[in-house]
């Protein structure tokens, strides 16, 4: 092996996206091959819209055992892959590839890796408890589907449009009940709720003094959850807090993410402590 620890052997992974300049995925998943001592390694390749088919037929020719797919390809990468996993289906987006000799499968990690870092890192497990999403984007596809099959006995979408939050909640509704609704019709159901997620943007830098949702009634049998992750503590998690609220911060969700798709790859348990020591030195 040469300085870099790579030679002829090196098992080949990747992220594709666009923008991809500030992925934290590379330092991630080569922290964990190094960690495990495989010879192996993770780059980020910048794709372009019209661009995706023909690296898609890249990672067959160059033998790539696997790769992310981000924003914003995650849809359209379905067309391409030979096999494409049932939650992934179902979610109706791609995050991980797996190349088996030349036949590609499509996963979604986001999703069952969110419900996981729930579970390890906040004690929260959905099962038979009412959760309250905010936001019925991208992000949140993957999250109330995950949450649907754990056994949510009744998820709550609420979006600023409200038609996709009923869109979402009917998509989903084969798994858990389901509603959508606006943010004004959440205090309805504020009482009956053991978990909310923030799905949506706001309060992601350098909107750092927005919160999604008024906080004035979290209480400490609360478990709040947002997927935002630049700033690591937003103030919905700040306010939560003071309000003795149990808080689970959005790392964990891009970190599990991170380990399904590196033990799909490689068939090992991920180094998930060591990945998260390398993507906190990152945004230090
Ligand atoms: P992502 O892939 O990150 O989920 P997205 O698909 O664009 O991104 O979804 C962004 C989510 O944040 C949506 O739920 C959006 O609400 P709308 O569907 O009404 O657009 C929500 N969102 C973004 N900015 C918002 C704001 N200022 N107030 C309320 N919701 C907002």
């Amino acid at each position: 092996m040469n300085q870099w620890g790579m030679d002829t052997a090196t098992v080949m992974h990747g992220v594709f996206g666009d923008p991809i300049k500030h992925s934290k995925s590379p330092i991630m998943h080569n922290r964990a091959f190094r960690e495990l001592g495989l010879n192996a390694a993770y780059a980020a390749f910048h794709i372009l819209p019209g661009q995706l088919k023909d690296a898609v037929a890249g990672i067959r020719a160059l033998q790539f055992r696997g790769v992310n797919v981000t924003i914003p390809h995650k849809l359209e990468v379905m067309d391409y892959l030979d096999e494409i996993d049932e939650d992934a289906r179902a979610i109706g987006a791609v995050n991980t590839i797996v190349n088996d000799g030349g036949k590609l499968t499509g996963y979604n990690t986001d999703g069952i890796g969110y419900v996981r870092s729930l579970k390890e890192e906040a004690g929260f497990s959905a099962a038979g408890k009412k959760v309250l999403l905010l936001g019925a984007g991208g992000a949140a596809r993957g999250v109330a589907y995950a949450l649907a099959k754990e056994g949510a006995s009744a998820v709550y979408i609420a979006n600023r449009t409200v038609s996709k939050a009923t869109e979402l909640a009917d998509s989903i509704s084969a798994y858990a009940p389901a509603y959508g609704m606006s943010f004004d019709e959440t205090i309805d159901i504020r009482n009956d709720v053991e978990l909310v997620v923030n799905n949506t943007s706001v309060g992601m830098h350098p909107n750092v003094d927005e919160v999604p949702i008024d906080t004035s009634w979290f209480h400490d049998r609360l478990t709040v959850s947002d997927l935002v992750y630049n700033p690591l503590v937003t103030r919905l998690l700040r306010e939560a807090e003071a309000k003795g609220a149990k808080v689970h911060g959005g790392l964990g969700m891009f970190l599990y993410q991170g380990a399904y798709a590196f033990e799909y790859w490689t068939g090992r348990e991920a180094p998930v402590a060591a990945m998260r020591e390398a993507v906190l030195e990152a945004f230090r």
